[in-house]
């Protein structure tokens, strides 16, 4: 077996300027960043250092100023089921039951009825929301809601998964169930993950890379690997707390964020 893994997306040398009331203002600067299947990468950074910037570029949502970014050897152009997306705030249809909203991806792409149907009751059964396919939106928890946004990404199947700050507006302890449940799943289904938090926990607490952004420009300063997700999976009596390694990479997180 090589042990060359494939990139599935590299973002190369990327900036980007937004058009600012007198010049042009870089929210990004020179990005560069590679993730591998099965990598469960973790951006973090202060507000405002270009996380949601570098996320739509990947996405394909918007178009870098310069440099150039690919999945696999194909250049990004636009949106694409291949890459699915998360938001803080679940982007529900309101009027769809969450059975209608998970198989709304497939549905567009002309999965034939049966294979949708088979797609959303698999995906409900994974995230736990068999009970509730025909509730619809607005009776949902919103850490629920959250899961029904995950099921929709994952039952396009995507090569990637984009997630863009998903668990900040829920409570601490759903905040951290959700985490749990997102480790599961990644596990289970040999996913690939980018997430973006500004919070360095949820950073370690998930990641197998963490790379960390830097404000004015916003740059990658540093791309560490990291192994606490695994320690959490293996030894229930791990508690980061205690672990040496995990309090200095959180303090060198923090104060490279903080500078
Ligand atoms: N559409 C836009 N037009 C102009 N400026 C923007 C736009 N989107 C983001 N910015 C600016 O770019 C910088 C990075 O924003 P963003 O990527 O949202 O950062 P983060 O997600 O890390 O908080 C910020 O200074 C923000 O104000
Ligand atoms: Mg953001």
């Amino acid at each position: 077996m090589s042990n060359t893994k494939e990139a599935i997306i590299s973002v190369d040398n990327v900036s980007v300027f937004y058009d600012g009331k007198q010049s042009k203002v870089p929210a990004i600067e020179e990005v560069s960043l590679e993730i591998e299947q099965g990598e469960f990468v973790c951006l973090v950074g202060p507000s405002g250092c270009g996380k949601s910037t570098l996320l739509k570029i990947i996405a394909g949502y918007i178009q870098p100023s310069q440099g150039k970014v690919f999945m696999k050897e194909e250049e990004i152009s636009q949106a694409d089921w291949r890459r699915g997306v998360v938001f803080q705030s679940p982007t529900l249809y309101p009027w769809l039951t969450v059975r209608k909203n998970i198989e709304y991806g497939p549905k567009v792409r002309k999965v034939s009825k049966e294979e949708c149907a088979k797609l959303s009751t698999y995906y409900l059964n994974e995230v736990g929301l068999t009970d509730f396919a025909d509730h619809h939106p607005y009776e949902l928890s919103g850490g629920m809601k959250q899961r029904v946004s995950l099921a929709r990404a994952l039952a396009n199947q995507p090569e990637i998964i984009l997630m863009d700050e998903p668990f900040s507006a829920l409570d601490a302890i759903t905040r951290v169930k959700m985490q749990d449940f997102l480790r599961e799943m990644w596990q289970k289904n040999n996913q690939t993950i980018l997430l973006i938090t500004h919070d360095i926990d949820e950073a370690l607490a998930l990641g197998t890379k963490v790379a960390i952004m830097s404000k004015n420009p916003g740059k990658i300063e540093k791309i560490i690997d990291v192994d606490y997700s695994n320690k959490i999976m293996m030894d229930s009596n791990y508690e980061f707390e205690n672990d040496t390694a995990y309090i200095h990479d959180k303090s060198e997180i923090l104060k490279m964020i903080s500078e």
